[in-house]
């Protein structure tokens, strides 16, 4: 096995040599260009490479699906920004702040269609395997969208009903590109599913982080702005926990939420959740999401040096400040 930043390195060349962002028009693809060319963690395609590594010990032949992968998380994200009104995304201008929502809108279904394209290139054999997944998948962060922009509009989201959301919107995609690069390599479907819920799990736990930091990140770490989700009244992990209390702090909460978006709105939001102690408790979920992703990894055929470079990726995840 590589170490991550060698998977990251791989993933990095192959995007670039993918020439995705390369195309007339230049206002369909230059946009393309700007969203694939840097920035990102590139977590989606190191999943898929490792699992591909682990189980066949030759990452390459995943190359293109894992760009197709990570193709296809930004056109989540270019559409993610129309839908969050997010003007910045990895510390610049959003591809809809930059262009406009139609620009965000085209790109963004042009990548979604290169991502198929990408992630087609498997072998005869498993294409159909490979395509059941993705597309089951795709329509689960759909769903998960969906849900995220409905509980923006309601007052009692339970952690149970916030927990199935994430895990479509942001553990589906991360649990599919674990169990490609498996298939990939040779995995049985067996171990396939095993590093699917290992997946699903690991971005359970790194959804809740990515909750925690849109509140107590470093803006200039983080590449996002603080204090997006509580504008729009997202329900995040933070939200629902602080909710379920139901004690004083939840209702000075509520008070908070009804307020139009704004700076203090922000401010008074934060205050609450420190009292409540909030980063503490997300935290601790995210320590147990990380330890149920290890209990699907041990449920595996790997051997244990195999597993020890998934569980670095899990302990890199859990400490990160972006
Ligand atoms: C952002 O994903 C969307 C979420 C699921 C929270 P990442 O945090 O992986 O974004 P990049 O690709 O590294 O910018
Ligand atoms: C990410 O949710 C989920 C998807 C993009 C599918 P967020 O809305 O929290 O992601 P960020 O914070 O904008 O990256
Ligand atoms: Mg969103
Ligand atoms: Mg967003
Ligand atoms: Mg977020």
């Amino acid at each position: 096995m590589k170490r991550i930043s060698d998977y990251a390195l791989m993933a990095e060349e192959a995007i670039r040599d993918a020439g995705v962002g390369a195309g007339t028009p230049a206002s369909l693809y230059g946009p393309i260009d700007y969203a694939m060319e840097a920035g990102g963690k590139r977590l989606r395609p190191v999943l898929m490479l490792m699992a591909a590594d682990a189980f066949g010990d030759d990452p390459e032949k995943a190359l293109a699906p894992a760009v197709g992968i990570e193709l296809f998380h930004n056109f989540t994200l270019l559409h993610d920004d129309v839908m969050d009104n997010s003007a910045t995304r990895r510390g610049r201008e959003s591809v809809m702040a930059k262009w406009d929502v139609n620009t965000a809108i085209l790109s963004g279904d042009t990548m979604l269609t290169q991502a198929t394209r990408e992630i087609s290139k498997v072998d005869d054999k498993l294409l159909r395997n490979v395509l059941d997944r993705f597309n089951a998948m795709a329509l689960e962060v759909y769903e998960g969208q969906r849900l995220d922009m409905d509980f923006e509009k309601m007052e009692n989201v339970s952690p149970e009903a916030y927990i199935e959301m994430i895990q479509k919107k942001t553990g589906a995609l991360l649990g599919c590109s674990a169990a490609i690069g498996a298939l990939i390599g040779g995995a049985s479907d067996k171990d396939a599913e095993a590093l699917y819920r290992f997946g699903v799990m690991l971005g359970t736990a790194f959804q809740i982080e990515d909750d925690r930091l849109d509140t107590f990140g470093d803006p200039a770490v983080f590449g996002k702005p603080i204090g997006g989700d509580i504008r729009n009244n997202k329900q995040t992990f933070l939200m629902v926990s602080a909710l379920a209390r139901n004690d004083e702090d939840a209702a000075a909460l509520r008070a908070v939420i009804a307020l139009e978006p704004s700076d203090t709105k922000v401010k008074a939001a934060t205050r609450i959740y420190e009292r409540m102690e909030m980063p503490a408790v997300c935290t601790k979920a995210v320590a147990e999401y990380s330890s149920a992703a290890m209990t699907a990894l041990k449920k595996t055929s790997l051997s244990p040096e195999k597993k020890e470079a998934f569980k670095k990726l899990v302990e890199k995840l859990t400490g990160r400040k972006k």
